[in-house]
């Protein structure tokens, strides 16, 4: 098992396949984009796999979630998914995507094993998805939802972060859209995690800023008391049910003492969390014949070492050196 000296044990691996992206969220990236990893530093599919099967095998891990960058942009993908699905105990699989692509890969991945993506969507108005991307692919994503839903990758889940100024106002559109299309939305608040580190807190649309903005037009009753386990969104149910709504209060309402996460970076290193300064490197072991109790009894350490929480709250709070789409979501 992964376990910390806090005592919590990670069953669930986000993998980051790639950190390029063919989109640029104001939020993540600057327009320029960033210096991708070069390509032989990236894990290749046979070492992510060999990672996953150790994780799975000897680690306790139960679910794997393919993260980027844009995950759609590794070739590899349907047949990772695929070699992933063989393996036992069969961990469950899914894909945090832009959704650019989606359309086309959708039943491909659903074949090869997928049970679910999460499809980051922040806007329902082409101009200010452009504004906000950088992109004109708005279009594009509907289409990816659509055929997830269409492929049986359900429950279909939306990620939306708002924006102060651009999509501050979105909030019950896009509850209304999500429950009409049966995707469930989950908003998250805004994380300091992008390159050019131009987030700022006092700016910030909080959960309660949302709650209060879906609450205008929409009933809310919390979901499962106050429990939430390790999961990170708080749940409502909308207007009695049965639609519900998620917010992942990230930075007002942290969930770190129930976090199950364990993270792996598209260049092979271990992550105990998005906000870590530090990383463990697992590619240098793979690549100089370490055996799998020596990857595993690596991973253990590097999660020996997980801290109590992101440090966000501290007043020496540094944001880590990777951005978000070097990490994975
Ligand atoms: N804060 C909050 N969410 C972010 N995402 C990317 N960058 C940030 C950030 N700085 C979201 C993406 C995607 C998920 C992986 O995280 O929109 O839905
Ligand atoms: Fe790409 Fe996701 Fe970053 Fe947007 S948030 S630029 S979709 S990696």
């Amino acid at each position: 098992m992964l376990i910390d000296t806090y005592g919590r044990t990670a069953t669930d691996l986000r993998v980051s396949l790639t950190d390029r992206c063919n989109l640029r969220c104001t939020y993540c990236m600057p327009e320029e984009g960033l210096s991708w990893l070069a390509k032989p530093d990236l894990l290749t599919d046979d070492e992510i796999l060999r990672l996953i099967r150790v994780a799975v095998t000897d680690l306790g891990i139960t679910e794997v979630r393919f993260t980027g960058g844009e995950p759609l942009l590794r070739p590899g993908l349907v047949s990772l998914v695929e070699r992933c699905a063989a393996l036992r105990p069969r961990p469950r699989m899914s894909l945090t995507t832009n959704g650019i692509g989606l359309a086309r890969t959708a039943q491909a991945l659903a074949d090869a094993g997928l049970d679910r993506v999460n499809v980051s969507l922040d806007t329902l108005r082409p101009d200010v998805f452009r504004t906000l991307t950088r992109r004109k692919r708005h279009q594009d994503v509907l289409d990816g939802l659509a055929a997830a839903r269409a492929a049986g990758l359900t429950p279909v889940k939306v990620n939306a972060v708002l924006m102060p100024g651009l999509n501050d106002d979105e909030a019950p559109d896009l509850l209304a859209w999500a429950v009409d299309n049966g995707y469930e939305l989950r908003f998250i608040e805004q994380m300091p995690l992008d390159a050019q580190h131009g987030w700022k807190r006092d700016g910030m649309i909080t959960a309660e800023d949302i709650l209060a903005s879906l609450r205008t037009r929409f009933e809310l009753t919390p979901e499962g008391g106050t429990e939430r386990g390790s999961a990170p969104a708080e749940r409502w149910r909308v207007d009695g049910g049965p639609a519900r709504v998620g917010v992942i209060a990230s930075v007002t309402r942290p969930f770190c003492a129930a976090c199950d996460r364990t993270r792996l970076t598209a260049d092979g290193q271990v992550r105990t969390c998005l906000f870590a300064r530090e990383e463990s490197d697992l590619r240098g072991a793979l690549r100089s014949g370490a055996t799998d109790e020596e990857i595993a009894g690596l991973w253990r350490r590097a999660m020996w070492g997980k801290k109590a929480g992101s440090g966000l709250d501290d007043p020496a709070f540094l944001q880590p050196q990777r951005p978000m789409s070097a990490i994975g979501g």
